[in-house]
């Protein structure tokens, strides 16, 4: 198998990430997917998209939605009428927000059935691009698939995200920052164990079908943000309340029994306090990585009172 990355290397991206593998497997294409001539040109090599790109976080979409219906609905359509062109296979990455929230108390999780009332402009614009999927299959016949996926943590994730954040924030002398009361839930699952089920609806899925991927990792943000507090040795309430989220979702909560009965997909890296401890890790061995970006992230928050 070969792979061609096509990035567009924007605030969030990094070509360090992938140098160590680039070569005669995996080679790399600087671009952006709203360009129509490039992602023809790229296309017309491949047997499938996976598409992972996006514009990805929910206060950056609050502060300034046009580069995510722009990069999210108009760059979905752009690979979509390439996949169209060439028959080629298309796999949709999508994220568990197009279904709106949940009441803490509600015993119900998401399913693929659940109707879309997505909250913010970030994932409204994921929805908008899971309709246009499902309107490809549909209409011109596109043999694709979508995914959504709740939330991700993990080693080489931007410090924007709310675990890096907290973890970066710590390791540079500053308090976490927590919105509202704290109590919104998340469902926590590791970047690889999404990986791993990316891989097999790309390979087994159904053709037209939509898989929702979750690890049963539901816990409140105080809970998690404790839990790095004592990981790094730090009192329980050493952090700031903060202005909340505009908007801000409640509760994401992912039932993923089709998945895991459809395909066999289990994930594998289910002990939460272990994948913190080895996030936190990752992170205090590579200030390398994240220092660069750390001031003009911690900026922007500041700019929103967060
Ligand atoms: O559910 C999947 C989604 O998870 C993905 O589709 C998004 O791309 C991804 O960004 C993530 O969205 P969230 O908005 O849930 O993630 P975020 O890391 O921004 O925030 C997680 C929770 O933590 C949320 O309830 C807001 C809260 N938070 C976040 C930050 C950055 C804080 O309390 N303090 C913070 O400093």
């Amino acid at each position: 198998m070969r792979v061609i990355v096509l990035d567009a290397l924007t605030y969030a991206g990094r070509l360090d990430n992938i140098r160590d593998v680039l070569g005669d497997r995996v080679e790399f294409v600087h671009g952006d997917i709203r360009d129509a001539g490039l992602v023809d040109r790229v296309v017309a090599r491949c047997d499938a998209i996976v598409h992972f790109a996006a514009e990805s976080h929910n206060d950056n979409s609050i502060a300034d939605p046009e580069p995510f219906v722009s990069t999210n609905v108009l760059g979905t359509f752009r690979l979509l009428q390439a996949a169209r062109r060439y028959d080629v296979r298309f796999h949709h990455i999508s994220t568990d927000e197009v279904y709106g929230d949940l009441a803490l108390d509600d015993p119900r999780r998401f399913t693929e059935d659940r109707a879309y009332q997505p909250s913010s402009p970030y994932s409204s614009s994921k929805a908008a691009s899971d309709l246009l999927v499902r309107a490809w299959y549909r209409t011109y016949g596109v043999r694709a698939t979508i995914s959504n996926c709740s939330n991700n943590y993990g080693p080489y994730q931007h410090v924007e995200k709310f675990i890096p954040r907290q973890i970066t924030n710590i390791l540079t002398g500053v308090r976490p920052k927590l919105y509202g009361d704290g109590l919104n839930v998340r469902d926590w699952i590791s970047t690889q164990d999404h990986s791993s089920a990316v891989w097999d609806v790309l390979t087994r899925g159904r053709l037209g079908e939509t898989y929702l991927i979750g690890a049963d990792g539901e816990h409140d943000n105080l809970t998690v943000l404790r839990a790095i507090l004592r990981v790094m040795g730090r009192a329980e309430d050493d952090f700031d309340w903060v202005r909340d989220r505009p908007g801000h979702d409640r509760r994401y909560a992912i039932d993923s029994s089709k998945l895991r009965k459809e395909l066999g997909w289990r994930p594998v890296h289910t002990d939460f306090d272990a994948g913190l401890r080895s996030t936190v890790a990752w992170y205090q061995a590579h200030r390398d990585w994240w220092m660069p970006v750390k001031a003009a992230t911690e900026q922007r928050y500041r700019e929103q009172g967060r």
